[in-house]
């Protein structure tokens, strides 16, 4: 399988849970590593901009507002199928139909706290990295090879 780029955010549960260890420990036991990470507050320009894809829905203001509600860590993930492999990690949407030893399923309190973000597709990972991190803030783990 080809080494991919994602985009994961800890959302603000995550952050004010105090579980951004426990996540990252996941990914990297996982084979993801973090290429480019940042802690930040979104603001509602930034958080409208990064979920346009949602706008028309009933739950774009909600979202928005819980993404901007704390600060966020944004990373970048690489790795073998790194897109699939952080939405198998991640869990369904709403933590209450996770599967067990997900991180929605352990972290998770609500459909809208659901601790985790991830790209949906190689895609949107592409157009999601390039948001939050210019080439020069991205690292590589090519030396290592
Ligand atoms: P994310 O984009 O945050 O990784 O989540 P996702 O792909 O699993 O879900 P998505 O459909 O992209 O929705 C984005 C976020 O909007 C909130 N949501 N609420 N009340 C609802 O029916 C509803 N549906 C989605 C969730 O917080 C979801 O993570
Ligand atoms: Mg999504």
């Amino acid at each position: 399988m080809a080494i991919e780029r994602t985009l994961s955010i800890i959302k603000p549960d995550g952050v004010s849970s105090g579980v951004i260890g426990k996540i990252i420990g996941r990914f990297e036991e996982k084979g993801l590593k973090p290429v480019a990470i940042r802690m930040q507050h979104l603001s509602r320009h930034e958080a409208e901009g990064f979920y346009a894809v949602h706008k028309e829905r009933p739950f774009f203001k909600d979202l928005c507002a819980f993404m901007t509600s704390g600060p966020v860590v944004v990373m970048i993930l690489e790795g073998e199928g790194a897109v699939q492999k952080n939405r198998d990690l991640m869990g369904a949407t709403d933590p209450k139909k996770a599967a067990p030893g997900t991180l929605r399923a352990d972290f998770a309190k609500s459909i809208d706290a659901n601790t985790v973000h991830g790209s949906d597709s190689l895609e949107n990972a592409k157009v999601e990295t390039a948001y939050f991190f210019r080439s020069t803030e991205q690292f590589s783990y090519e030396w290592k090879r």
